[in-house]
């Protein structure tokens, strides 16, 4: 039968590659409507921790879901790519990180293409969601795919549709977000359209894949300059004496052409510290520049540093040298109420603060010992937070504001805070330094 023909009875199988933070989700929203999905990865422990233990291994995806599906038979996991041949639909969400000088770094994309294409049978579509910049679908992808012999719109699809995944938004979930698609073909969209439009409510369909890629950097270009633009006045204001939160607070109360954002103690995150750097490098080969892009990165980057001048400024008011000083870190995921780590900046300011003399502890109860990760290799355990813990160190410095910190107490027993999060903005107290 052919794809249109399996898709419209819910006749076929889904295959996405890579069970991450968008591939699992996605995953289970398919095998929640019958249809059944086999997940590719590469790292045996997740296959087992699906197949075998039917549990999640990311916090806001719940087990139960995973067991139900699992128990079904409707959701899978397989390292063996060989498989990839039994698919109709095969989705790729595999990582699209920078390397060590700062470029795209497409290795995964591309070596799951090469896996696909050792595979590639008539009557398969292909989609990427991993952000990249435009012409990573219809050339990079497009040339390793119709080297098999096969045509593309006839023998096989191929689309581009981002991922919007926000984890842990209590309003928007995987299939109530819109969700962009460009195909290669007329006939690759249209069978784009068909089959995500039985996971996900509203498909927004565009011209092409470069479209679809270029849309997801906007989204994402939009956040990182945005948040640089209002990191760069909470210095500006500061030096007047000017709280930034009140102000966006005020601002946010015109009703048309003002969105909020917010300052914090630098970007984190798989998306918005990398992903802009994607359309940075392409645009070179256009000899181009994205200089608002550089600039932003440029400020969000320097947002550690300033937070450490601020716990300096802190600890100095107070007698006291960062050299020796003892400071708890109070969140290190990058978001609050999450357990990802990724490019969070508690990361650099563990290291910054270290690297000053100071004796550095951490608090995150999603995060309860800190794993070794490119960059960093800390060998920290989370404190615990209560009264006596929190009266033992010389400064409290708020990274990531958890849903469950308790801003009375801690303000009642520390010596000193400093508050990247207007965590402590409902109180005015002469320990509290905002950064
Ligand atoms: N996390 C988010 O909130 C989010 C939101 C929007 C877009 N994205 C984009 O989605 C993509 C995936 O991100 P993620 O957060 O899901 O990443 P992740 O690191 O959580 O998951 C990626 C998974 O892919 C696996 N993997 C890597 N290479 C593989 C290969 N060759 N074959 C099979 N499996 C492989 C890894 O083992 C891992 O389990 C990225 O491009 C990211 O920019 C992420």
């Amino acid at each position: 039968m052919e794809l249109k023909g399996k898709v419209n009875t819910n006749n076929f199988i889904v295959g996405i590659i890579g069970m991450g933070y968008v591939g699992l989700p996605l995953a289970l929203e398919f095998a929640a409507k019958n249809i059944k999905v086999i997940g590719f990865d590469l790292d045996p422990s997740k296959v087992k921790t699906i197949n075998k233990d039917k549990k999640s291994y990311i916090k806001h995806i719940s087990s139960k879901k995973i067991k139900e599906q699992v128990e079904r038979k409707t959701f899978s996991v397989t390292s063996d790519f060989s498989k990839l041949s039994v698919p109709d639909v095969i989705i790729i969400c595999v990582p699209t990180p920078l390397n060590i000088n700062r470029e795209p770094d497409l290795s995964f994309v591309m070596n799951s293409t090469k896996e696909i294409a050792k595979h590639l049978r008539k009557g398969q579509l292909v989609s990427l969601e991993s952000t990249t910049y435009p012409g990573t679908t219809d050339e990079d992808m497009l040339k390793i795919l119709t080297a098999t012999g096969l045509k593309v719109g006839k023998d096989f699809f191929l689309c581009f549709s981002p991922e919007r995944e926000d984890p842990n938004n209590p309003v928007y979930s995987t299939s109530s977000i819109p969700k962009v698609l460009g195909g290669v073909t007329k006939q690759c969209k249209e069978l784009g359209v068909l089959i995500y439009g039985k996971v996900i409510e509203k498909i927004v369909p565009v011209s092409s894949t470069k479209a679809a890629e270029a849309a997801k950097l906007l989204e994402n270009i939009y956040r990182s300059i945005n948040i640089a633009l209002v990191n760069e006045l909470k210095v500006v204001f500061d030096k007047m004496g000017i709280d930034i939160w009140e102000v966006i607070k005020a601002a946010s109360t015109k009703p048309f052409g003002f969105t909020a954002f917010y300052p914090g103690p630098g970007l984190g995150g798989h998306c918005i510290p990398i992903d802009p750097f994607y359309l940075t490098w392409k645009a070179r080969e256009y000899d181009t520049s994205s200089k608002f892009i550089e600039l932003a990165g440029e400020i969000n980057t320097s947002m550690p540093f300033y937070v450490v001048e601020k716990v300096i400024h802190a600890l100095n008011d107070h007698k006291k040298s960062i050299k020796g000083s003892r400071i708890i870190i109070l969140g290190l995921a990058y978001k609050k109420d999450i357990d990802d780590l990724r490019e969070s900046p508690s990361l650099k300011l563990i290291e910054l603060l270290q690297d000053h003399g100071a004796k550095v502890d951490y608090n995150d109860d999603y995060v309860t010992t800190i794993p070794k990760v490119r960059k960093y290799n800390f060998n920290k355990k989370s404190v615990k937070i209560t009264p006596s813990n929190i009266r033992n160190y010389d400064l409290v410095l708020l990274s990531t504001e958890h849903s469950y910190y308790d801003y009375e107490m801690i303000l009642k027993n520390a010596k000193l805070i400093v508050d990247t999060r207007n965590g402590f903005g409902n109180f005015k107290n002469k320990k509290i330094y905002k950064a």
